[in-house]
């Protein structure tokens, strides 16, 4: 089906007219004081996550205009076509389908996918036994996963919002960065007959991944360690490299996960390792509950439809260049930067499927930090700078933890620096002075468990499909970390040699003086 772009659609005129005609100005405040309904119509119940979004600058309005916008770029059909395992990374030429990782054995899926839904329940099976098998094994003590971007951000984020249910004695590592204070600060820390160490890695040619896990495996042979078959693993959809370089215990997955989207897949191993096989089932229900929804709900009840279209809203006829994630949930502190490789990486696009240059912008920066930490650090921005930053509320209802009093000050805290961004002040004068009408969605979980983690991260998949399908992008490529990773391989050797032949004058004259 032929797509149309995005802005030539009638709604996009109609909202272009709507913001100018008004909806710039829009007050949340008053809304809210006005319309006793509003908290009902901009809030809803989507599986294991509750979504208020009636504090931001929206009116029924604006959501009737954007769900026609929605239907008119064919965000059903591309959503529908998704799941059917269309080949929509056109850019690649591969299908998208994160969400079969996740579906159950017997989920009613198209014909010609029921081989790949049965690999993925195969493959299942035997990464859990093994996770099984290592969480049993009380000689393993450290459980270190190198891999980067999606082979890191994700299972990190889970292993650490999910510590609650993680079995005891074992300590999960995380190295990504190919500086090697990272590796190094973890060598110091575990002994190579303790030592399990993942090697994760989608393509097994990342260059960061690759130095780590050499570097690891000469430090375990250094240290008398001999058997690599059981303290060396591999998480890829390349088995035969990761056979070369000498691994034998290895997990597959396909190329229709991208690496942001496939902690579901072997590369979450390090999770299931961590809370065990029947929770990491958890989780994967939980995303699927949220695949089920965004598959099937109307598009005026469908919560990443509504959200990726505020996103939408906000980008392009409100002109707000960023988001700011705070989660009130110490269990959630990597979410942010998970979300900034999934939703900048996958809609930081500057031209449509035909590679043509779009007049419009895309993907804002997402950035973020727990709160309440973030409160006493970049806050005051959030209330009184000049720009406008919509902000997104994560709080969990119940707390694992007994300590007393901690979850009413936490939860206080979010409610309130929510209400003080909408409310504002204006009755102290100057300095003291808060605009209000900032804008803010909550996103609220009864606790952070593996099935309400599952639904949180899909949700944000989805929300980010929902954009991207608007804009007209492919947000399943990414194409823009390339040129960099091939101009590292051209300086590197000149760090040895000093040669700055053709390098401009800004990296010849700082390469001189690091060489
Ligand atoms: O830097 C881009 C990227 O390809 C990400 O998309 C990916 O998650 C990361 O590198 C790691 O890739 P791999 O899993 O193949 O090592």
């Amino acid at each position: 089906m032929t797509r149309t772009r995005c802005d030539r659609t009638p709604a996009w005129g109609a909202l272009c007219r709507h913001a100018e005609g008004g909806a710039h100005a829009f007050d949340a405040r008053a809304a809210l004081a006005d319309d006793p309904g509003r908290f009902a119509a901009f809030s809803q119940q989507a599986p294991r996550v509750f979504a208020d979004l009636s504090k931001n600058r929206i009116d029924a309005a604006t959501e009737v205009l954007l769900l026609q916008l929605a239907r008119e770029c064919g965000v059903e059909q591309h959503r529908d076509a998704m799941f059917a395992g269309t080949h929509i990374n056109s850019t690649e030429d591969r299908a998208v389908m994160h969400w079969l990782l996740r579906a159950p054995a017997d989920a009613p899926v198209p014909a010609a996918l029921a081989p790949a839904l049965a690999e993925v329940h195969a493959t299942l099976a035997a990464m859990l036994a093994y996770a099984e098998a290592v969480r049993a094994d009380a000689a393993i003590t450290d459980v270190v996963n190198i891999g980067i971007g999606g082979s890191d951000l994700g299972p990190q984020m889970a292993t650490l919002a999910l510590d609650e249910f993680a079995v005891p004695g074992k300590r999960m590592h995380f190295v990504s960065n190919v500086d090697g204070h990272e590796l190094a600060a973890v060598l110091r820390r575990v002994q190579p007959h303790g030592t399990l160490f993942l090697i994760a890695s989608k393509t097994f040619t990342t260059a960061e991944t690759m130095a780590n896990a050499s570097s690891a495996r000469d430090w375990f042979m250094q240290q008398g360690g001999t058997d690599v078959a059981r303290h060396f693993a591999a998480l890829t959809t390349n088995v035969h490299a990761a056979r070369a370089f000498g691994i034998s215990t290895t997990f597959g997955f396909w190329d229709w996960v991208g690496g942001r989207y496939s902690l579901w897949s072997a590369i979450g191993l390090p999770i299931a390792i961590a809370i065990g096989a029947p929770a990491f089932g958890e989780l994967l229900a939980g995303a699927h509950a949220m695949d089920e929804h965004f598959r099937s709900a109307p598009l005026a009840a469908n919560l990443p439809v509504r959200l990726g279209l505020l996103d939408v809203w906000y980008r392009d006829f409100l002109g707000f260049t960023s988001r700011c994630v705070a989660p009130y949930h110490h269990g959630l502190r990597r979410l942010p930067a998970y979300l900034q490789q999934l939703e900048m990486e996958s809609n930081g696009k500057r031209v449509d499927l035909a590679g043509q240059r779009l007049p419009f912008a895309t993907s804002p920066v997402v950035w973020g930090e727990p709160g309440t930490n973030g409160q006493h650090a970049f806050f005051q921005m959030l209330h009184q700078g000049t720009d406008v930053v919509p902000v997104e509320f994560i709080a969990a209802r119940h707390a694992a933890h007994g300590l007393p009093g901690h979850q009413p000050k936490l939860l206080a805290n979010a409610l309130a620096q929510a209400q003080a961004l909408l409310q504002g002040r204006a009755d102290a004068g100057g300095h003291r002075d808060f605009p209000g009408n900032r804008p803010s969605t909550f996103l609220l979980l009864e606790r952070l468990d593996p099935a309400s983690l599952g639904a949180l991260v899909a949700l944000y998949e989805h929300r980010v499909f929902v954009s991207g399908a608007v804009w007209g992008i492919n947000s399943f490529d990414q194409w823009g970390v390339e040129l960099g990773k091939v101009l590292a391989q051209d300086i590197e050797p000149r760090l040895a040699t000093g040669d700055v032949t053709g390098l401009d004058a800004s990296t010849a004259s700082l390469l001189l003086r690091l060489c």
